[in-house]
């Protein structure tokens, strides 16, 4: 019989961080995965999309640099190429956790694992036709694609004209005009790199903006920059149908039809908790999502639920700060997670990032706030490096507890830029305290401190 200390389900980025940071904590841990290490994360997310979005920018570096003095003939783009590499790039860095397991003696097993409730006071799980046994459960079965009944997107995916985030990668072939259903994270990022190896591109959104709940003045900037460069935007448009060779859809104008060879559904994601024995638990739920506190328990003594399956912020960064948070718990050490102070980025080109609260979401939260707004002119570097950018930086300050509670941008580098802010926001230090950080110039990070003074 095989027993552990820690059992976790799961080995996305919450998954194999929660079983090293057991084992380093002195717990015998099996961690269980049916695909491959890294889950969506390292396979078919965050990494496998920046090695591509990387590519097309050095592309449109070489194409469009004129103004900067540079310019090239015969530039050619491979996107054959460009699958290779990224396939390259998954596979060193999942063979990366895979070391890192072995390394700490996590005990991993290549198979999808399931509950089957408890047994003489242990957690019974079945793989493979064998039993594994464990005081505590870390579930961290990740999230997989939603896929709305929309007549046609069913055969659609069966025939492979209707692609998600998992099945875009690993084309070989560019398509000559593809439709993105849903203008979220993932439809921009994969808009942002068909539209810039030459793929016309149309979004079609459901709602009257693009990304989600990013602060409209940076929805606007980066929606102009992308039709600037040829992508089309259909919003507040409803999907009817897809049929081979087009979406149709419904707006203001009345039924229409985007010609395309190739659709990306991307209309969000869910978690990925079916089929894994839950209900043997009787652990509660909420919508497909596993209920936690802000330690990442369960409603179930010794179970834990960490990463997309939580349904609470669906990043692999807040999966990592989780599998943290529930091990230090586990091993005895008090921890809580901060939702307010996680940022969320964006990867287009220009890159869009966020921390905490918009102004809006602050007032209707009781805040008493303040906004600043400074246009990434104000930053040498940017002039020097971007022509004619339109990035700004929005912060906002919560007058009465004098503390920044939000800070949003767009512009070059917002990816890297947004952990200073974030750390403005988790520490709550005063604005004079951060009026007195220094700086180094000429970065583009200048602009922090240029739209602190504005308050
Ligand atoms: P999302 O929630 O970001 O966006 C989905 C969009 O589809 C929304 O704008 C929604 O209004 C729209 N939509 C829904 N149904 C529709 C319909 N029938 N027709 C047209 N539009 C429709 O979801 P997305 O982009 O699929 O991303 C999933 C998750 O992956 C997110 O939680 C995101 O945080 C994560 N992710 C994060 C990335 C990052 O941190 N850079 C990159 C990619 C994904």
């Amino acid at each position: 019989m095989e027993t552990y200390d820690i059992i976790v389900l799961g080995g996305g980025p919450g998954g194999y961080l929660a079983a090293e940071r057991a084992a380093q904590g002195g717990l015998k841990v099996c961690l269980f995965e049916k695909r491959a290490l890294g889950g969506t994360c390292l396979n078919e997310g965050c990494i496998p999309t920046k090695t591509m979005l990387n590519s097309a920018k050095l592309y449109r570096h070489a194409t469009e640099s004129a103004a900067f003095g540079v310019t090239s003939e015969n530039v050619k783009f491979d996107h054959a190429q460009v699958v290779k590499r990224k396939a390259k790039v998954v596979k060193t860095l999942v063979s990366g956790v895979g070391m890192t397991m072995s390394a700490n003696k996590v005990t991993v097993v290549n198979a999808g694992a399931v509950i089957d409730g408890k047994q003489d006071g242990k957690f019974k799980i079945t793989a493979d036709g064998k039993d594994y046994f464990s005081d505590r459960l870390i579930i961290a079965s990740g999230s997989e694609a939603s896929v709305p009944p929309i007549p046609g997107v069913k055969e659609g995916l069966e025939s492979g004209f209707v692609t998600t985030n998992r099945e875009i990668l690993d084309m070989t072939e560019l398509p000559k005009e593809l439709a993105v259903i849903g203008g979220g994270v993932i439809g921009l990022e994969m808009a942002c790199y068909f539209a810039s190896v030459g793929v016309k591109v149309t979004v079609i959104e459901m709602l009257d903006k693009i990304a989600g709940p990013t602060d409209r003045d940076i929805c606007k900037v980066l929606q102009a920059e992308y039709e600037k460069r040829g992508m089309i935007f259909k919003l507040s448009a409803k999907v009817l149908e897809v049929k081979q060779g087009a979406v149709v859809y419904e707006d203001a104008a009345g039924r229409q039809e985007c010609p395309c060879d190739k659709v990306l559904l991307s209309v969000g994601r869910r978690p990925a908790t079916k089929g894994i024995g839950l209900e043997t638990l009787n652990i509660e739920m909420n919508r497909g999502a596993v209920v936690t506190d802000d330690t990442l328990a369960t409603s179930v003594p010794n179970v834990w639920a960490v990463g997309d399956c939580n349904g609470k912020i669906m990043l692999a960064h807040t999966a990592y700060r989780e599998a943290e948070v529930a091990v230090n718990n586990i091993l005895g050490k008090k921890d809580r997670i901060n939702y307010d102070s996680i940022p969320s980025v964006i990867y287009t080109d220009p890159e869009v990032a966020s921390v905490g609260f918009s102004k809006e979401a602050a007032e209707k939260a009781g805040m008493k706030v303040k906004e600043a707004n400074v246009p990434m002119m104000y930053a040498g570097r940017y002039v020097a490096e971007v022509d004619g950018g339109k990035g700004f930086c929005k912060i906002v300050y919560d007058t009465d507890r004098n503390r920044v509670v939000g800070v949003h941008m767009i512009g070059s580098y917002a990816s890297e830029m947004i952990l200073s802010a974030a750390m403005m926001v988790d520490t709550e230090l005063p604005l004079e305290r951060l009026k007195k950080f220094v700086f180094p110039h000429p970065t583009v990070s200048e602009i922090i401190r240029e739209t602190l003074f504005k308050l």
